[in-house]
């Protein structure tokens, strides 16, 4: 079975880049499962503090582990913006394949303090476990917001992203490039998209010598993530989106069986929904098809 290291690397020789999906449920893993195996592409699923808390995070990774073996099938597992080392110390008990480290919002000198302690702390318990660390500001809620925030002064620059690197021992560095968590209300109509500083994510790719995560992608528009994945993207991070369908698709469900009590009959159009979604965003970090399958 190949480890979320190969598949990285892979990805980086295929010009492609492995989609991450965070789950809060069982509806969510099924879709996010199923539209990989159909594709036959690996995929990351991820679960952020608050999405840990609802699933449990041993019961998250029994989960992902018994997808994986039965399946013979390469899911992998992230325990998604970690904020304390105690919180990422628990998902690497749990058995999570990567942990995003994540002290972005505090001032640089100390993130990189605390990423480094975590990055040897981290190893300790599994020594194949990947950490990724975040510099720069994209806002945080996988949400529709109601503005978009200010987000200028807190881009990622290649020196910085060096640094850091360098400094800490990451093995996946998160930038701030244009993106943002969370959808505005013209994105979930699919009136605005995010658009992505190409030339910044080429720069920082040039500067650092680690696969590159781009957080925020629910609502970019196709052709930016193509060039983002092209200028050296590995791994897309989409949630609102799927939140989105997810909500949709329940919405829809229960209106169509407005008396159905049995959650087996509601939810299958649930992960129709999510399904469709999480299927189209792999299809387009995996090359539309054009690419050999991976798996
Ligand atoms: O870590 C999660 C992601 O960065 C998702 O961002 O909700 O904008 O897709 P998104
Ligand atoms: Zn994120």
């Amino acid at each position: 079975m190949q480890t979320l290291r190969d598949v990285l690397q892979q990805a980086q020789q295929r010009g492609v880049a492995v989609g991450h999906f965070n789950i809060s449920d069982l509806v969510l893993l099924k879709a996010v499962f199923d539209a990989a195996q159909e594709l036959r592409v690996p995929v990351l699923v991820g679960a952020s503090e608050g999405e840990r808390a609802f699933m449990g995070v041993r019961q998250i990774a029994a989960l992902v582990k018994s997808l994986r073996e039965e399946f013979n099938f390469p899911i992998f597992l992230n325990a998604d913006h970690t904020h304390s080392l105690a919180k990422a110390e628990e998902a690497a008990k749990a058995g999570f394949d990567a942990i995003v480290f994540d002290l972005s919002a505090l001032p640089v000198e100390e993130n990189v303090r605390q990423t480094k302690e975590a990055v040897v702390a981290l190893k300790s318990i599994n020594p194949s476990i990947l950490i990724e660390g975040e510099i720069g500001d994209i806002g945080t809620g996988s949400e529709i917001h109601e503005s978009a925030p200010d987000l200028s002064k807190g881009l990622t620059t290649p020196e910085e992203a060096r640094q850091f690197v360098e400094a800490t021992g990451v093995d996946i560095l998160a930038p701030a490039v244009g993106n943002m968590h969370g959808m505005l209300r013209s994105m979930v109509r699919g009136e605005a998209k995010k658009h992505l500083d190409i030339e910044r994510i080429a720069a920082i790719k040039r500067a650092v010598g680690v696969p590159l995560t781009l957080h925020g992608g629910s609502g970019t528009d196709d052709d930016d993530f193509r060039r983002a994945i092209q200028a050296g993207i590995n791994i897309v991070h989409i949630n609102t989106e799927l939140r989105v369908a997810w909500r949709r698709g329940l919405e829809g469900s229960l209106a169509k069986k407005p008396d159905e009590v049995v959650p087996y009959k509601i939810l299958p159009p649930v992960i129709e929904s999510v399904k469709e979604v999480a299927g189209s965003r792999l299809r387009l970090f995996n090359g539309n098809g054009l690419i050999a399958r991976a798996v």
